[in-house]
């Protein structure tokens, strides 16, 4: 069909210089068009996501979004892997990616940009191993999942769920004194495990909101959740013993699997709730079970599940896990909010442009990996949010102070101070400059390092 027009075209541009000018000229652009489309690179998005970020994919890439209802099959990600040689992988929670995935895309494969902080479903190894990038999608949902934590510790320790079963079923004939009672949080103790990025905001909320006191356990010490929410550090079984409200949020690791078992559980008050929007297999699911049905804790509320997408292991346990009235449970929604998807989608997007320009990523997670185009420093938190609030790699003093003064002093806390060494390490490798690295050592308030940096660049000048 094509090819008839073409000729079509051909003979009657015989016949005409002035067309046939115009014509080549069009074809001409129409091969421009086509040799320009065949250099953009090409980049698999494995389920619909919200568009921000494919928009901004679409600005210079060749995006093809699954179109298939719910998750891609493995076998058809196979596929559509082996139909093209991608240069991006914007893969989800839900998609394994590992060897026979990576040996489907081929070398051609840059990044896998995962649509989520949780990176669990990525064997890391394999990809560095072959040179592939991987990202993750942090900071954007801190706020949405750390609220819809609380959301989930008011739900269990309001009976809200269980109330509102009951309520529909119209067996709400007057107000009852002895209905549904609960427990408040204030002045409460809130345990957090994993005192990261979103435990620390989970803390901060239940600190200056609620009046809660935090206790948090975690491999590392952070002063800035002591700091924001009052938290004291404590071992964990301590904070298991103290707590009357435990959250978990550390990652899927190897350290962390079934971290919650039936020990942990037994030292846990008997009126306390244990929440998770972590990841199911941190809780071995029987101890739980087995908690909630002898009712040694007061109850649970869970986000995700140790075999997700089942809601238990075993079917057997199915109908005793969904009767139990001590649970409430979301279908890993924690960070379903529009402000966080679309961020993610905007991070996600944004990690896969700059790989491909040869640039280093904002959210790298196999860090030992160096984009080839700059020499990469350590990433750490801080340079983190200077990539992306600038849209750009802070690169010299003069951009460093702009950013820092743009900071405010709680941002700066949480960026810089928390991570003073990684910070400190990432200056030294990006900006060269050793006299900057000693004064930004000392620095301790944001607008100590700003003064610092101001001082070191008038000393350069009149220097030079
Ligand atoms: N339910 C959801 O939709 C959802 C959304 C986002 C994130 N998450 C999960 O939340 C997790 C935390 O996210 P984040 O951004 O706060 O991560 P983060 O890396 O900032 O925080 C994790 C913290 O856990 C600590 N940690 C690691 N191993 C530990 C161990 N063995 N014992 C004690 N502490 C340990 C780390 O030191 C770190 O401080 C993610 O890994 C992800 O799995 C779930």
């Amino acid at each position: 069909m094509v090819k008839k027009n073409v000729n079509k075209d051909f003979l009657y541009n015989i016949f005409s210089t002035k067309i046939l000018t115009k014509n080549l000229y069009t074809h001409r652009q129409h091969l421009i068009k086509i040799e320009v489309m065949l250099l953009r690179p090409k980049v698999l998005v494995t389920r619909k996501i919200p568009d921000r970020g494919i928009n901004f994919l679409k600005t210079q890439c060749d995006v093809d979004v699954s179109q298939q209802n719910g998750s891609i099959s493995r076998k058809e990600l196979l596929k559509k892997l082996k139909s093209k040689k991608y240069d991006a992988l914007l893969c989800l929670l839900t998609d394994k990616i590992d060897d026979e995935i990576l040996d489907a895309a081929g070398s051609n494969l840059k990044i896998v940009a995962n649509y989520a902080v949780g990176f669990d479903n990525i064997d890391l190894k394999a990809c560095t191993e072959r040179g592939v990038i991987v990202t993750n999608t942090p900071n954007v949902l801190n706020q949405a999942v750390a609220e819809h934590t609380v959301a989930l510790m008011m739900a269990i320790a309001r009976r809200i769920p269980e109330a509102d079963k009951w309520a529909r079923k119209g067996n709400y004939k007057g107000w009852d004194p002895n209905g549904f009672i609960g427990t408040e949080f204030n002045g409460k103790t809130l345990g957090i495990i994993g005192a990261g990025r979103i435990g620390t905001v989970v803390a901060r909320i239940c600190n200056k909101g609620f009046n809660m006191k935090v206790l948090y356990h975690d491999i590392n010490k952070n002063p800035f959740i002591e700091q924001e929410a009052n938290a004291r550090f404590a071992d964990m079984a301590t904070l298991l013993r103290e707590s009357d409200f435990v959250s978990l949020h550390v990652p899927a690791l190897e350290s962390t699997k079934h971290m919650i078992n039936h020990k942990e559980l037994a030292m846990m008050k008997k009126t306390a709730y244990l929440i998770n929007t972590a990841r199911g297999p941190v809780i071995q699911e029987d101890a739980l079970l087995h908690a909630l049905e002898n009712k040694t804790i007061a109850g649970a509320a869970l986000d995700v599940f140790e075999c997700e997408p089942k809601l238990v292991c075993h079917p057997n346990e199915y109908q005793i896990f969904t009767h139990l009235d001590n649970i409430v449970i979301s279908p890993h929604i924690a960070s379903a909010t529009i402000e966080a998807r679309q961020g993610m989608s905007e991070l996600a997007a944004k990690n896969i442009i700059a790989v491909l320009n040869g640039e280093m990523p904002i959210t790298q997670v196999n860090t030992d990996l160096k984009v080839n185009a700059i020499k990469k420093g350590i990433v750490t938190d801080a340079a983190n949010y200077f990539y992306a609030r600038n849209g750009m790699v802070v690169k010299n003093l003069t951009e460093l102070q702009s950013a820092l003064e743009k900071m405010d002093d709680s941002t700066f806390n949480f960026h810089v101070n928390a991570n003073k060494n990684d910070f400190v390490n990432w200056i030294r490798n990006t900006i060269k400059d050793q006299v900057a690295v000693a004064l930004l050592e000392k620095a301790k308030t944001r607008s100590q390092a700003v003064n610092a940096i101001k001082h070191r660049l008038k000393v350069m000048i009149v220097a030079y």
